[in-house]
């Protein structure tokens, strides 16, 4: 039986911080090559733990919300003031982020390796097609697998038994990918192998006593070490 790939998408395959010079463009302030970057920051910071909250209190919403809300947030938080145009033009950019740079050419050696991958993500599919579409990509998955299905967010363990009833292999055939920290340790909870994608050295991984299975700087080393 192949080996299933599930890659995680924001911040995985797609880079989130591709808002940055949008945000350079839209910041008024004298110092918005620095006020940018941590916008970005703050704002993908700030969606994760809206998801994560909104899965304590189990009161899910779309995925998209979350960034929205994320997006007001940090508007208040760093005095920005954007105009409701801005934040649409944020939003809309946010729905068609680039991929990161080595993806599209990793995907292809792991395809040609006989790998077999899946997207799997907090985004709604929609939202997910939509990315990788724009992003040239979608044609390497089989499948885009959605939070959305379960109405729960990662490290939820319920996603990850969806994501294993979904594509119907053993637990040990089945891989995350992800940049995500708590992604990689809800997986392994869950019982599943995860490599992490540490796409900055500066990255910590928390210190739960879990660790991931494989290591990695980028997809291209994954491809390499898969062959
Ligand atoms: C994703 O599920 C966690 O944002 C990350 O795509």
């Amino acid at each position: 039986m192949a080996t299933v790939l599930a890659f995680d998408v924001y911040g995985t395959l797609i880079d989130t911080h591709g808002v940055v010079t949008e945000l350079e463009e839209r910041l008024g302030t004298a110092d918005k090559a620095s006020l940018a970057p941590e916008f970005s920051r703050r704002w993908r910071d700030r969606q994760l733990e809206y998801s994560f909250r909104r899965g304590l209190m189990g009161a899910y919403v779309p995925f998209d919300q979350c960034t929205q809300e994320a997006l007001e947030f940090t508007d208040r938080a760093l005095q920005t003031r954007l105009s409701d145009v801005d934040k649409q033009h944020l939003m809309a950019v946010y729905s068609r982020l680039p991929a990161f740079p080595e993806v599209a050419d990793a995907l292809e050696r792991l395809e040609a390796i006989g790998m077999r991958c899946v997207a799997f993500s907090n985004g709604t599919r929609e939202a997910v097609e939509g990315l990788l579409g724009q992003a040239g990509i979608r044609g390497r998955f089989e499948d885009v697998i959605s939070v959305d299905e379960v109405k729960r967010f990662k490290p939820d363990p319920a996603v990850y038994a969806h994501l294993r009833h979904r594509l119907d292999v053993a637990p040990g055939d089945t891989w995350l990918i992800s940049s995500n920290p708590f992604d990689v340790i809800g997986a392994r909870h869950a019982g599943l192998h995860a490599t992490w994608v540490r796409r900055s050295l500066d990255a910590p991984f928390d210190p739960w006593g879990v660790e991931p299975d494989l290591t990695v700087a980028e997809l291209g080393e994954l491809a390499e070490r898969l062959g």
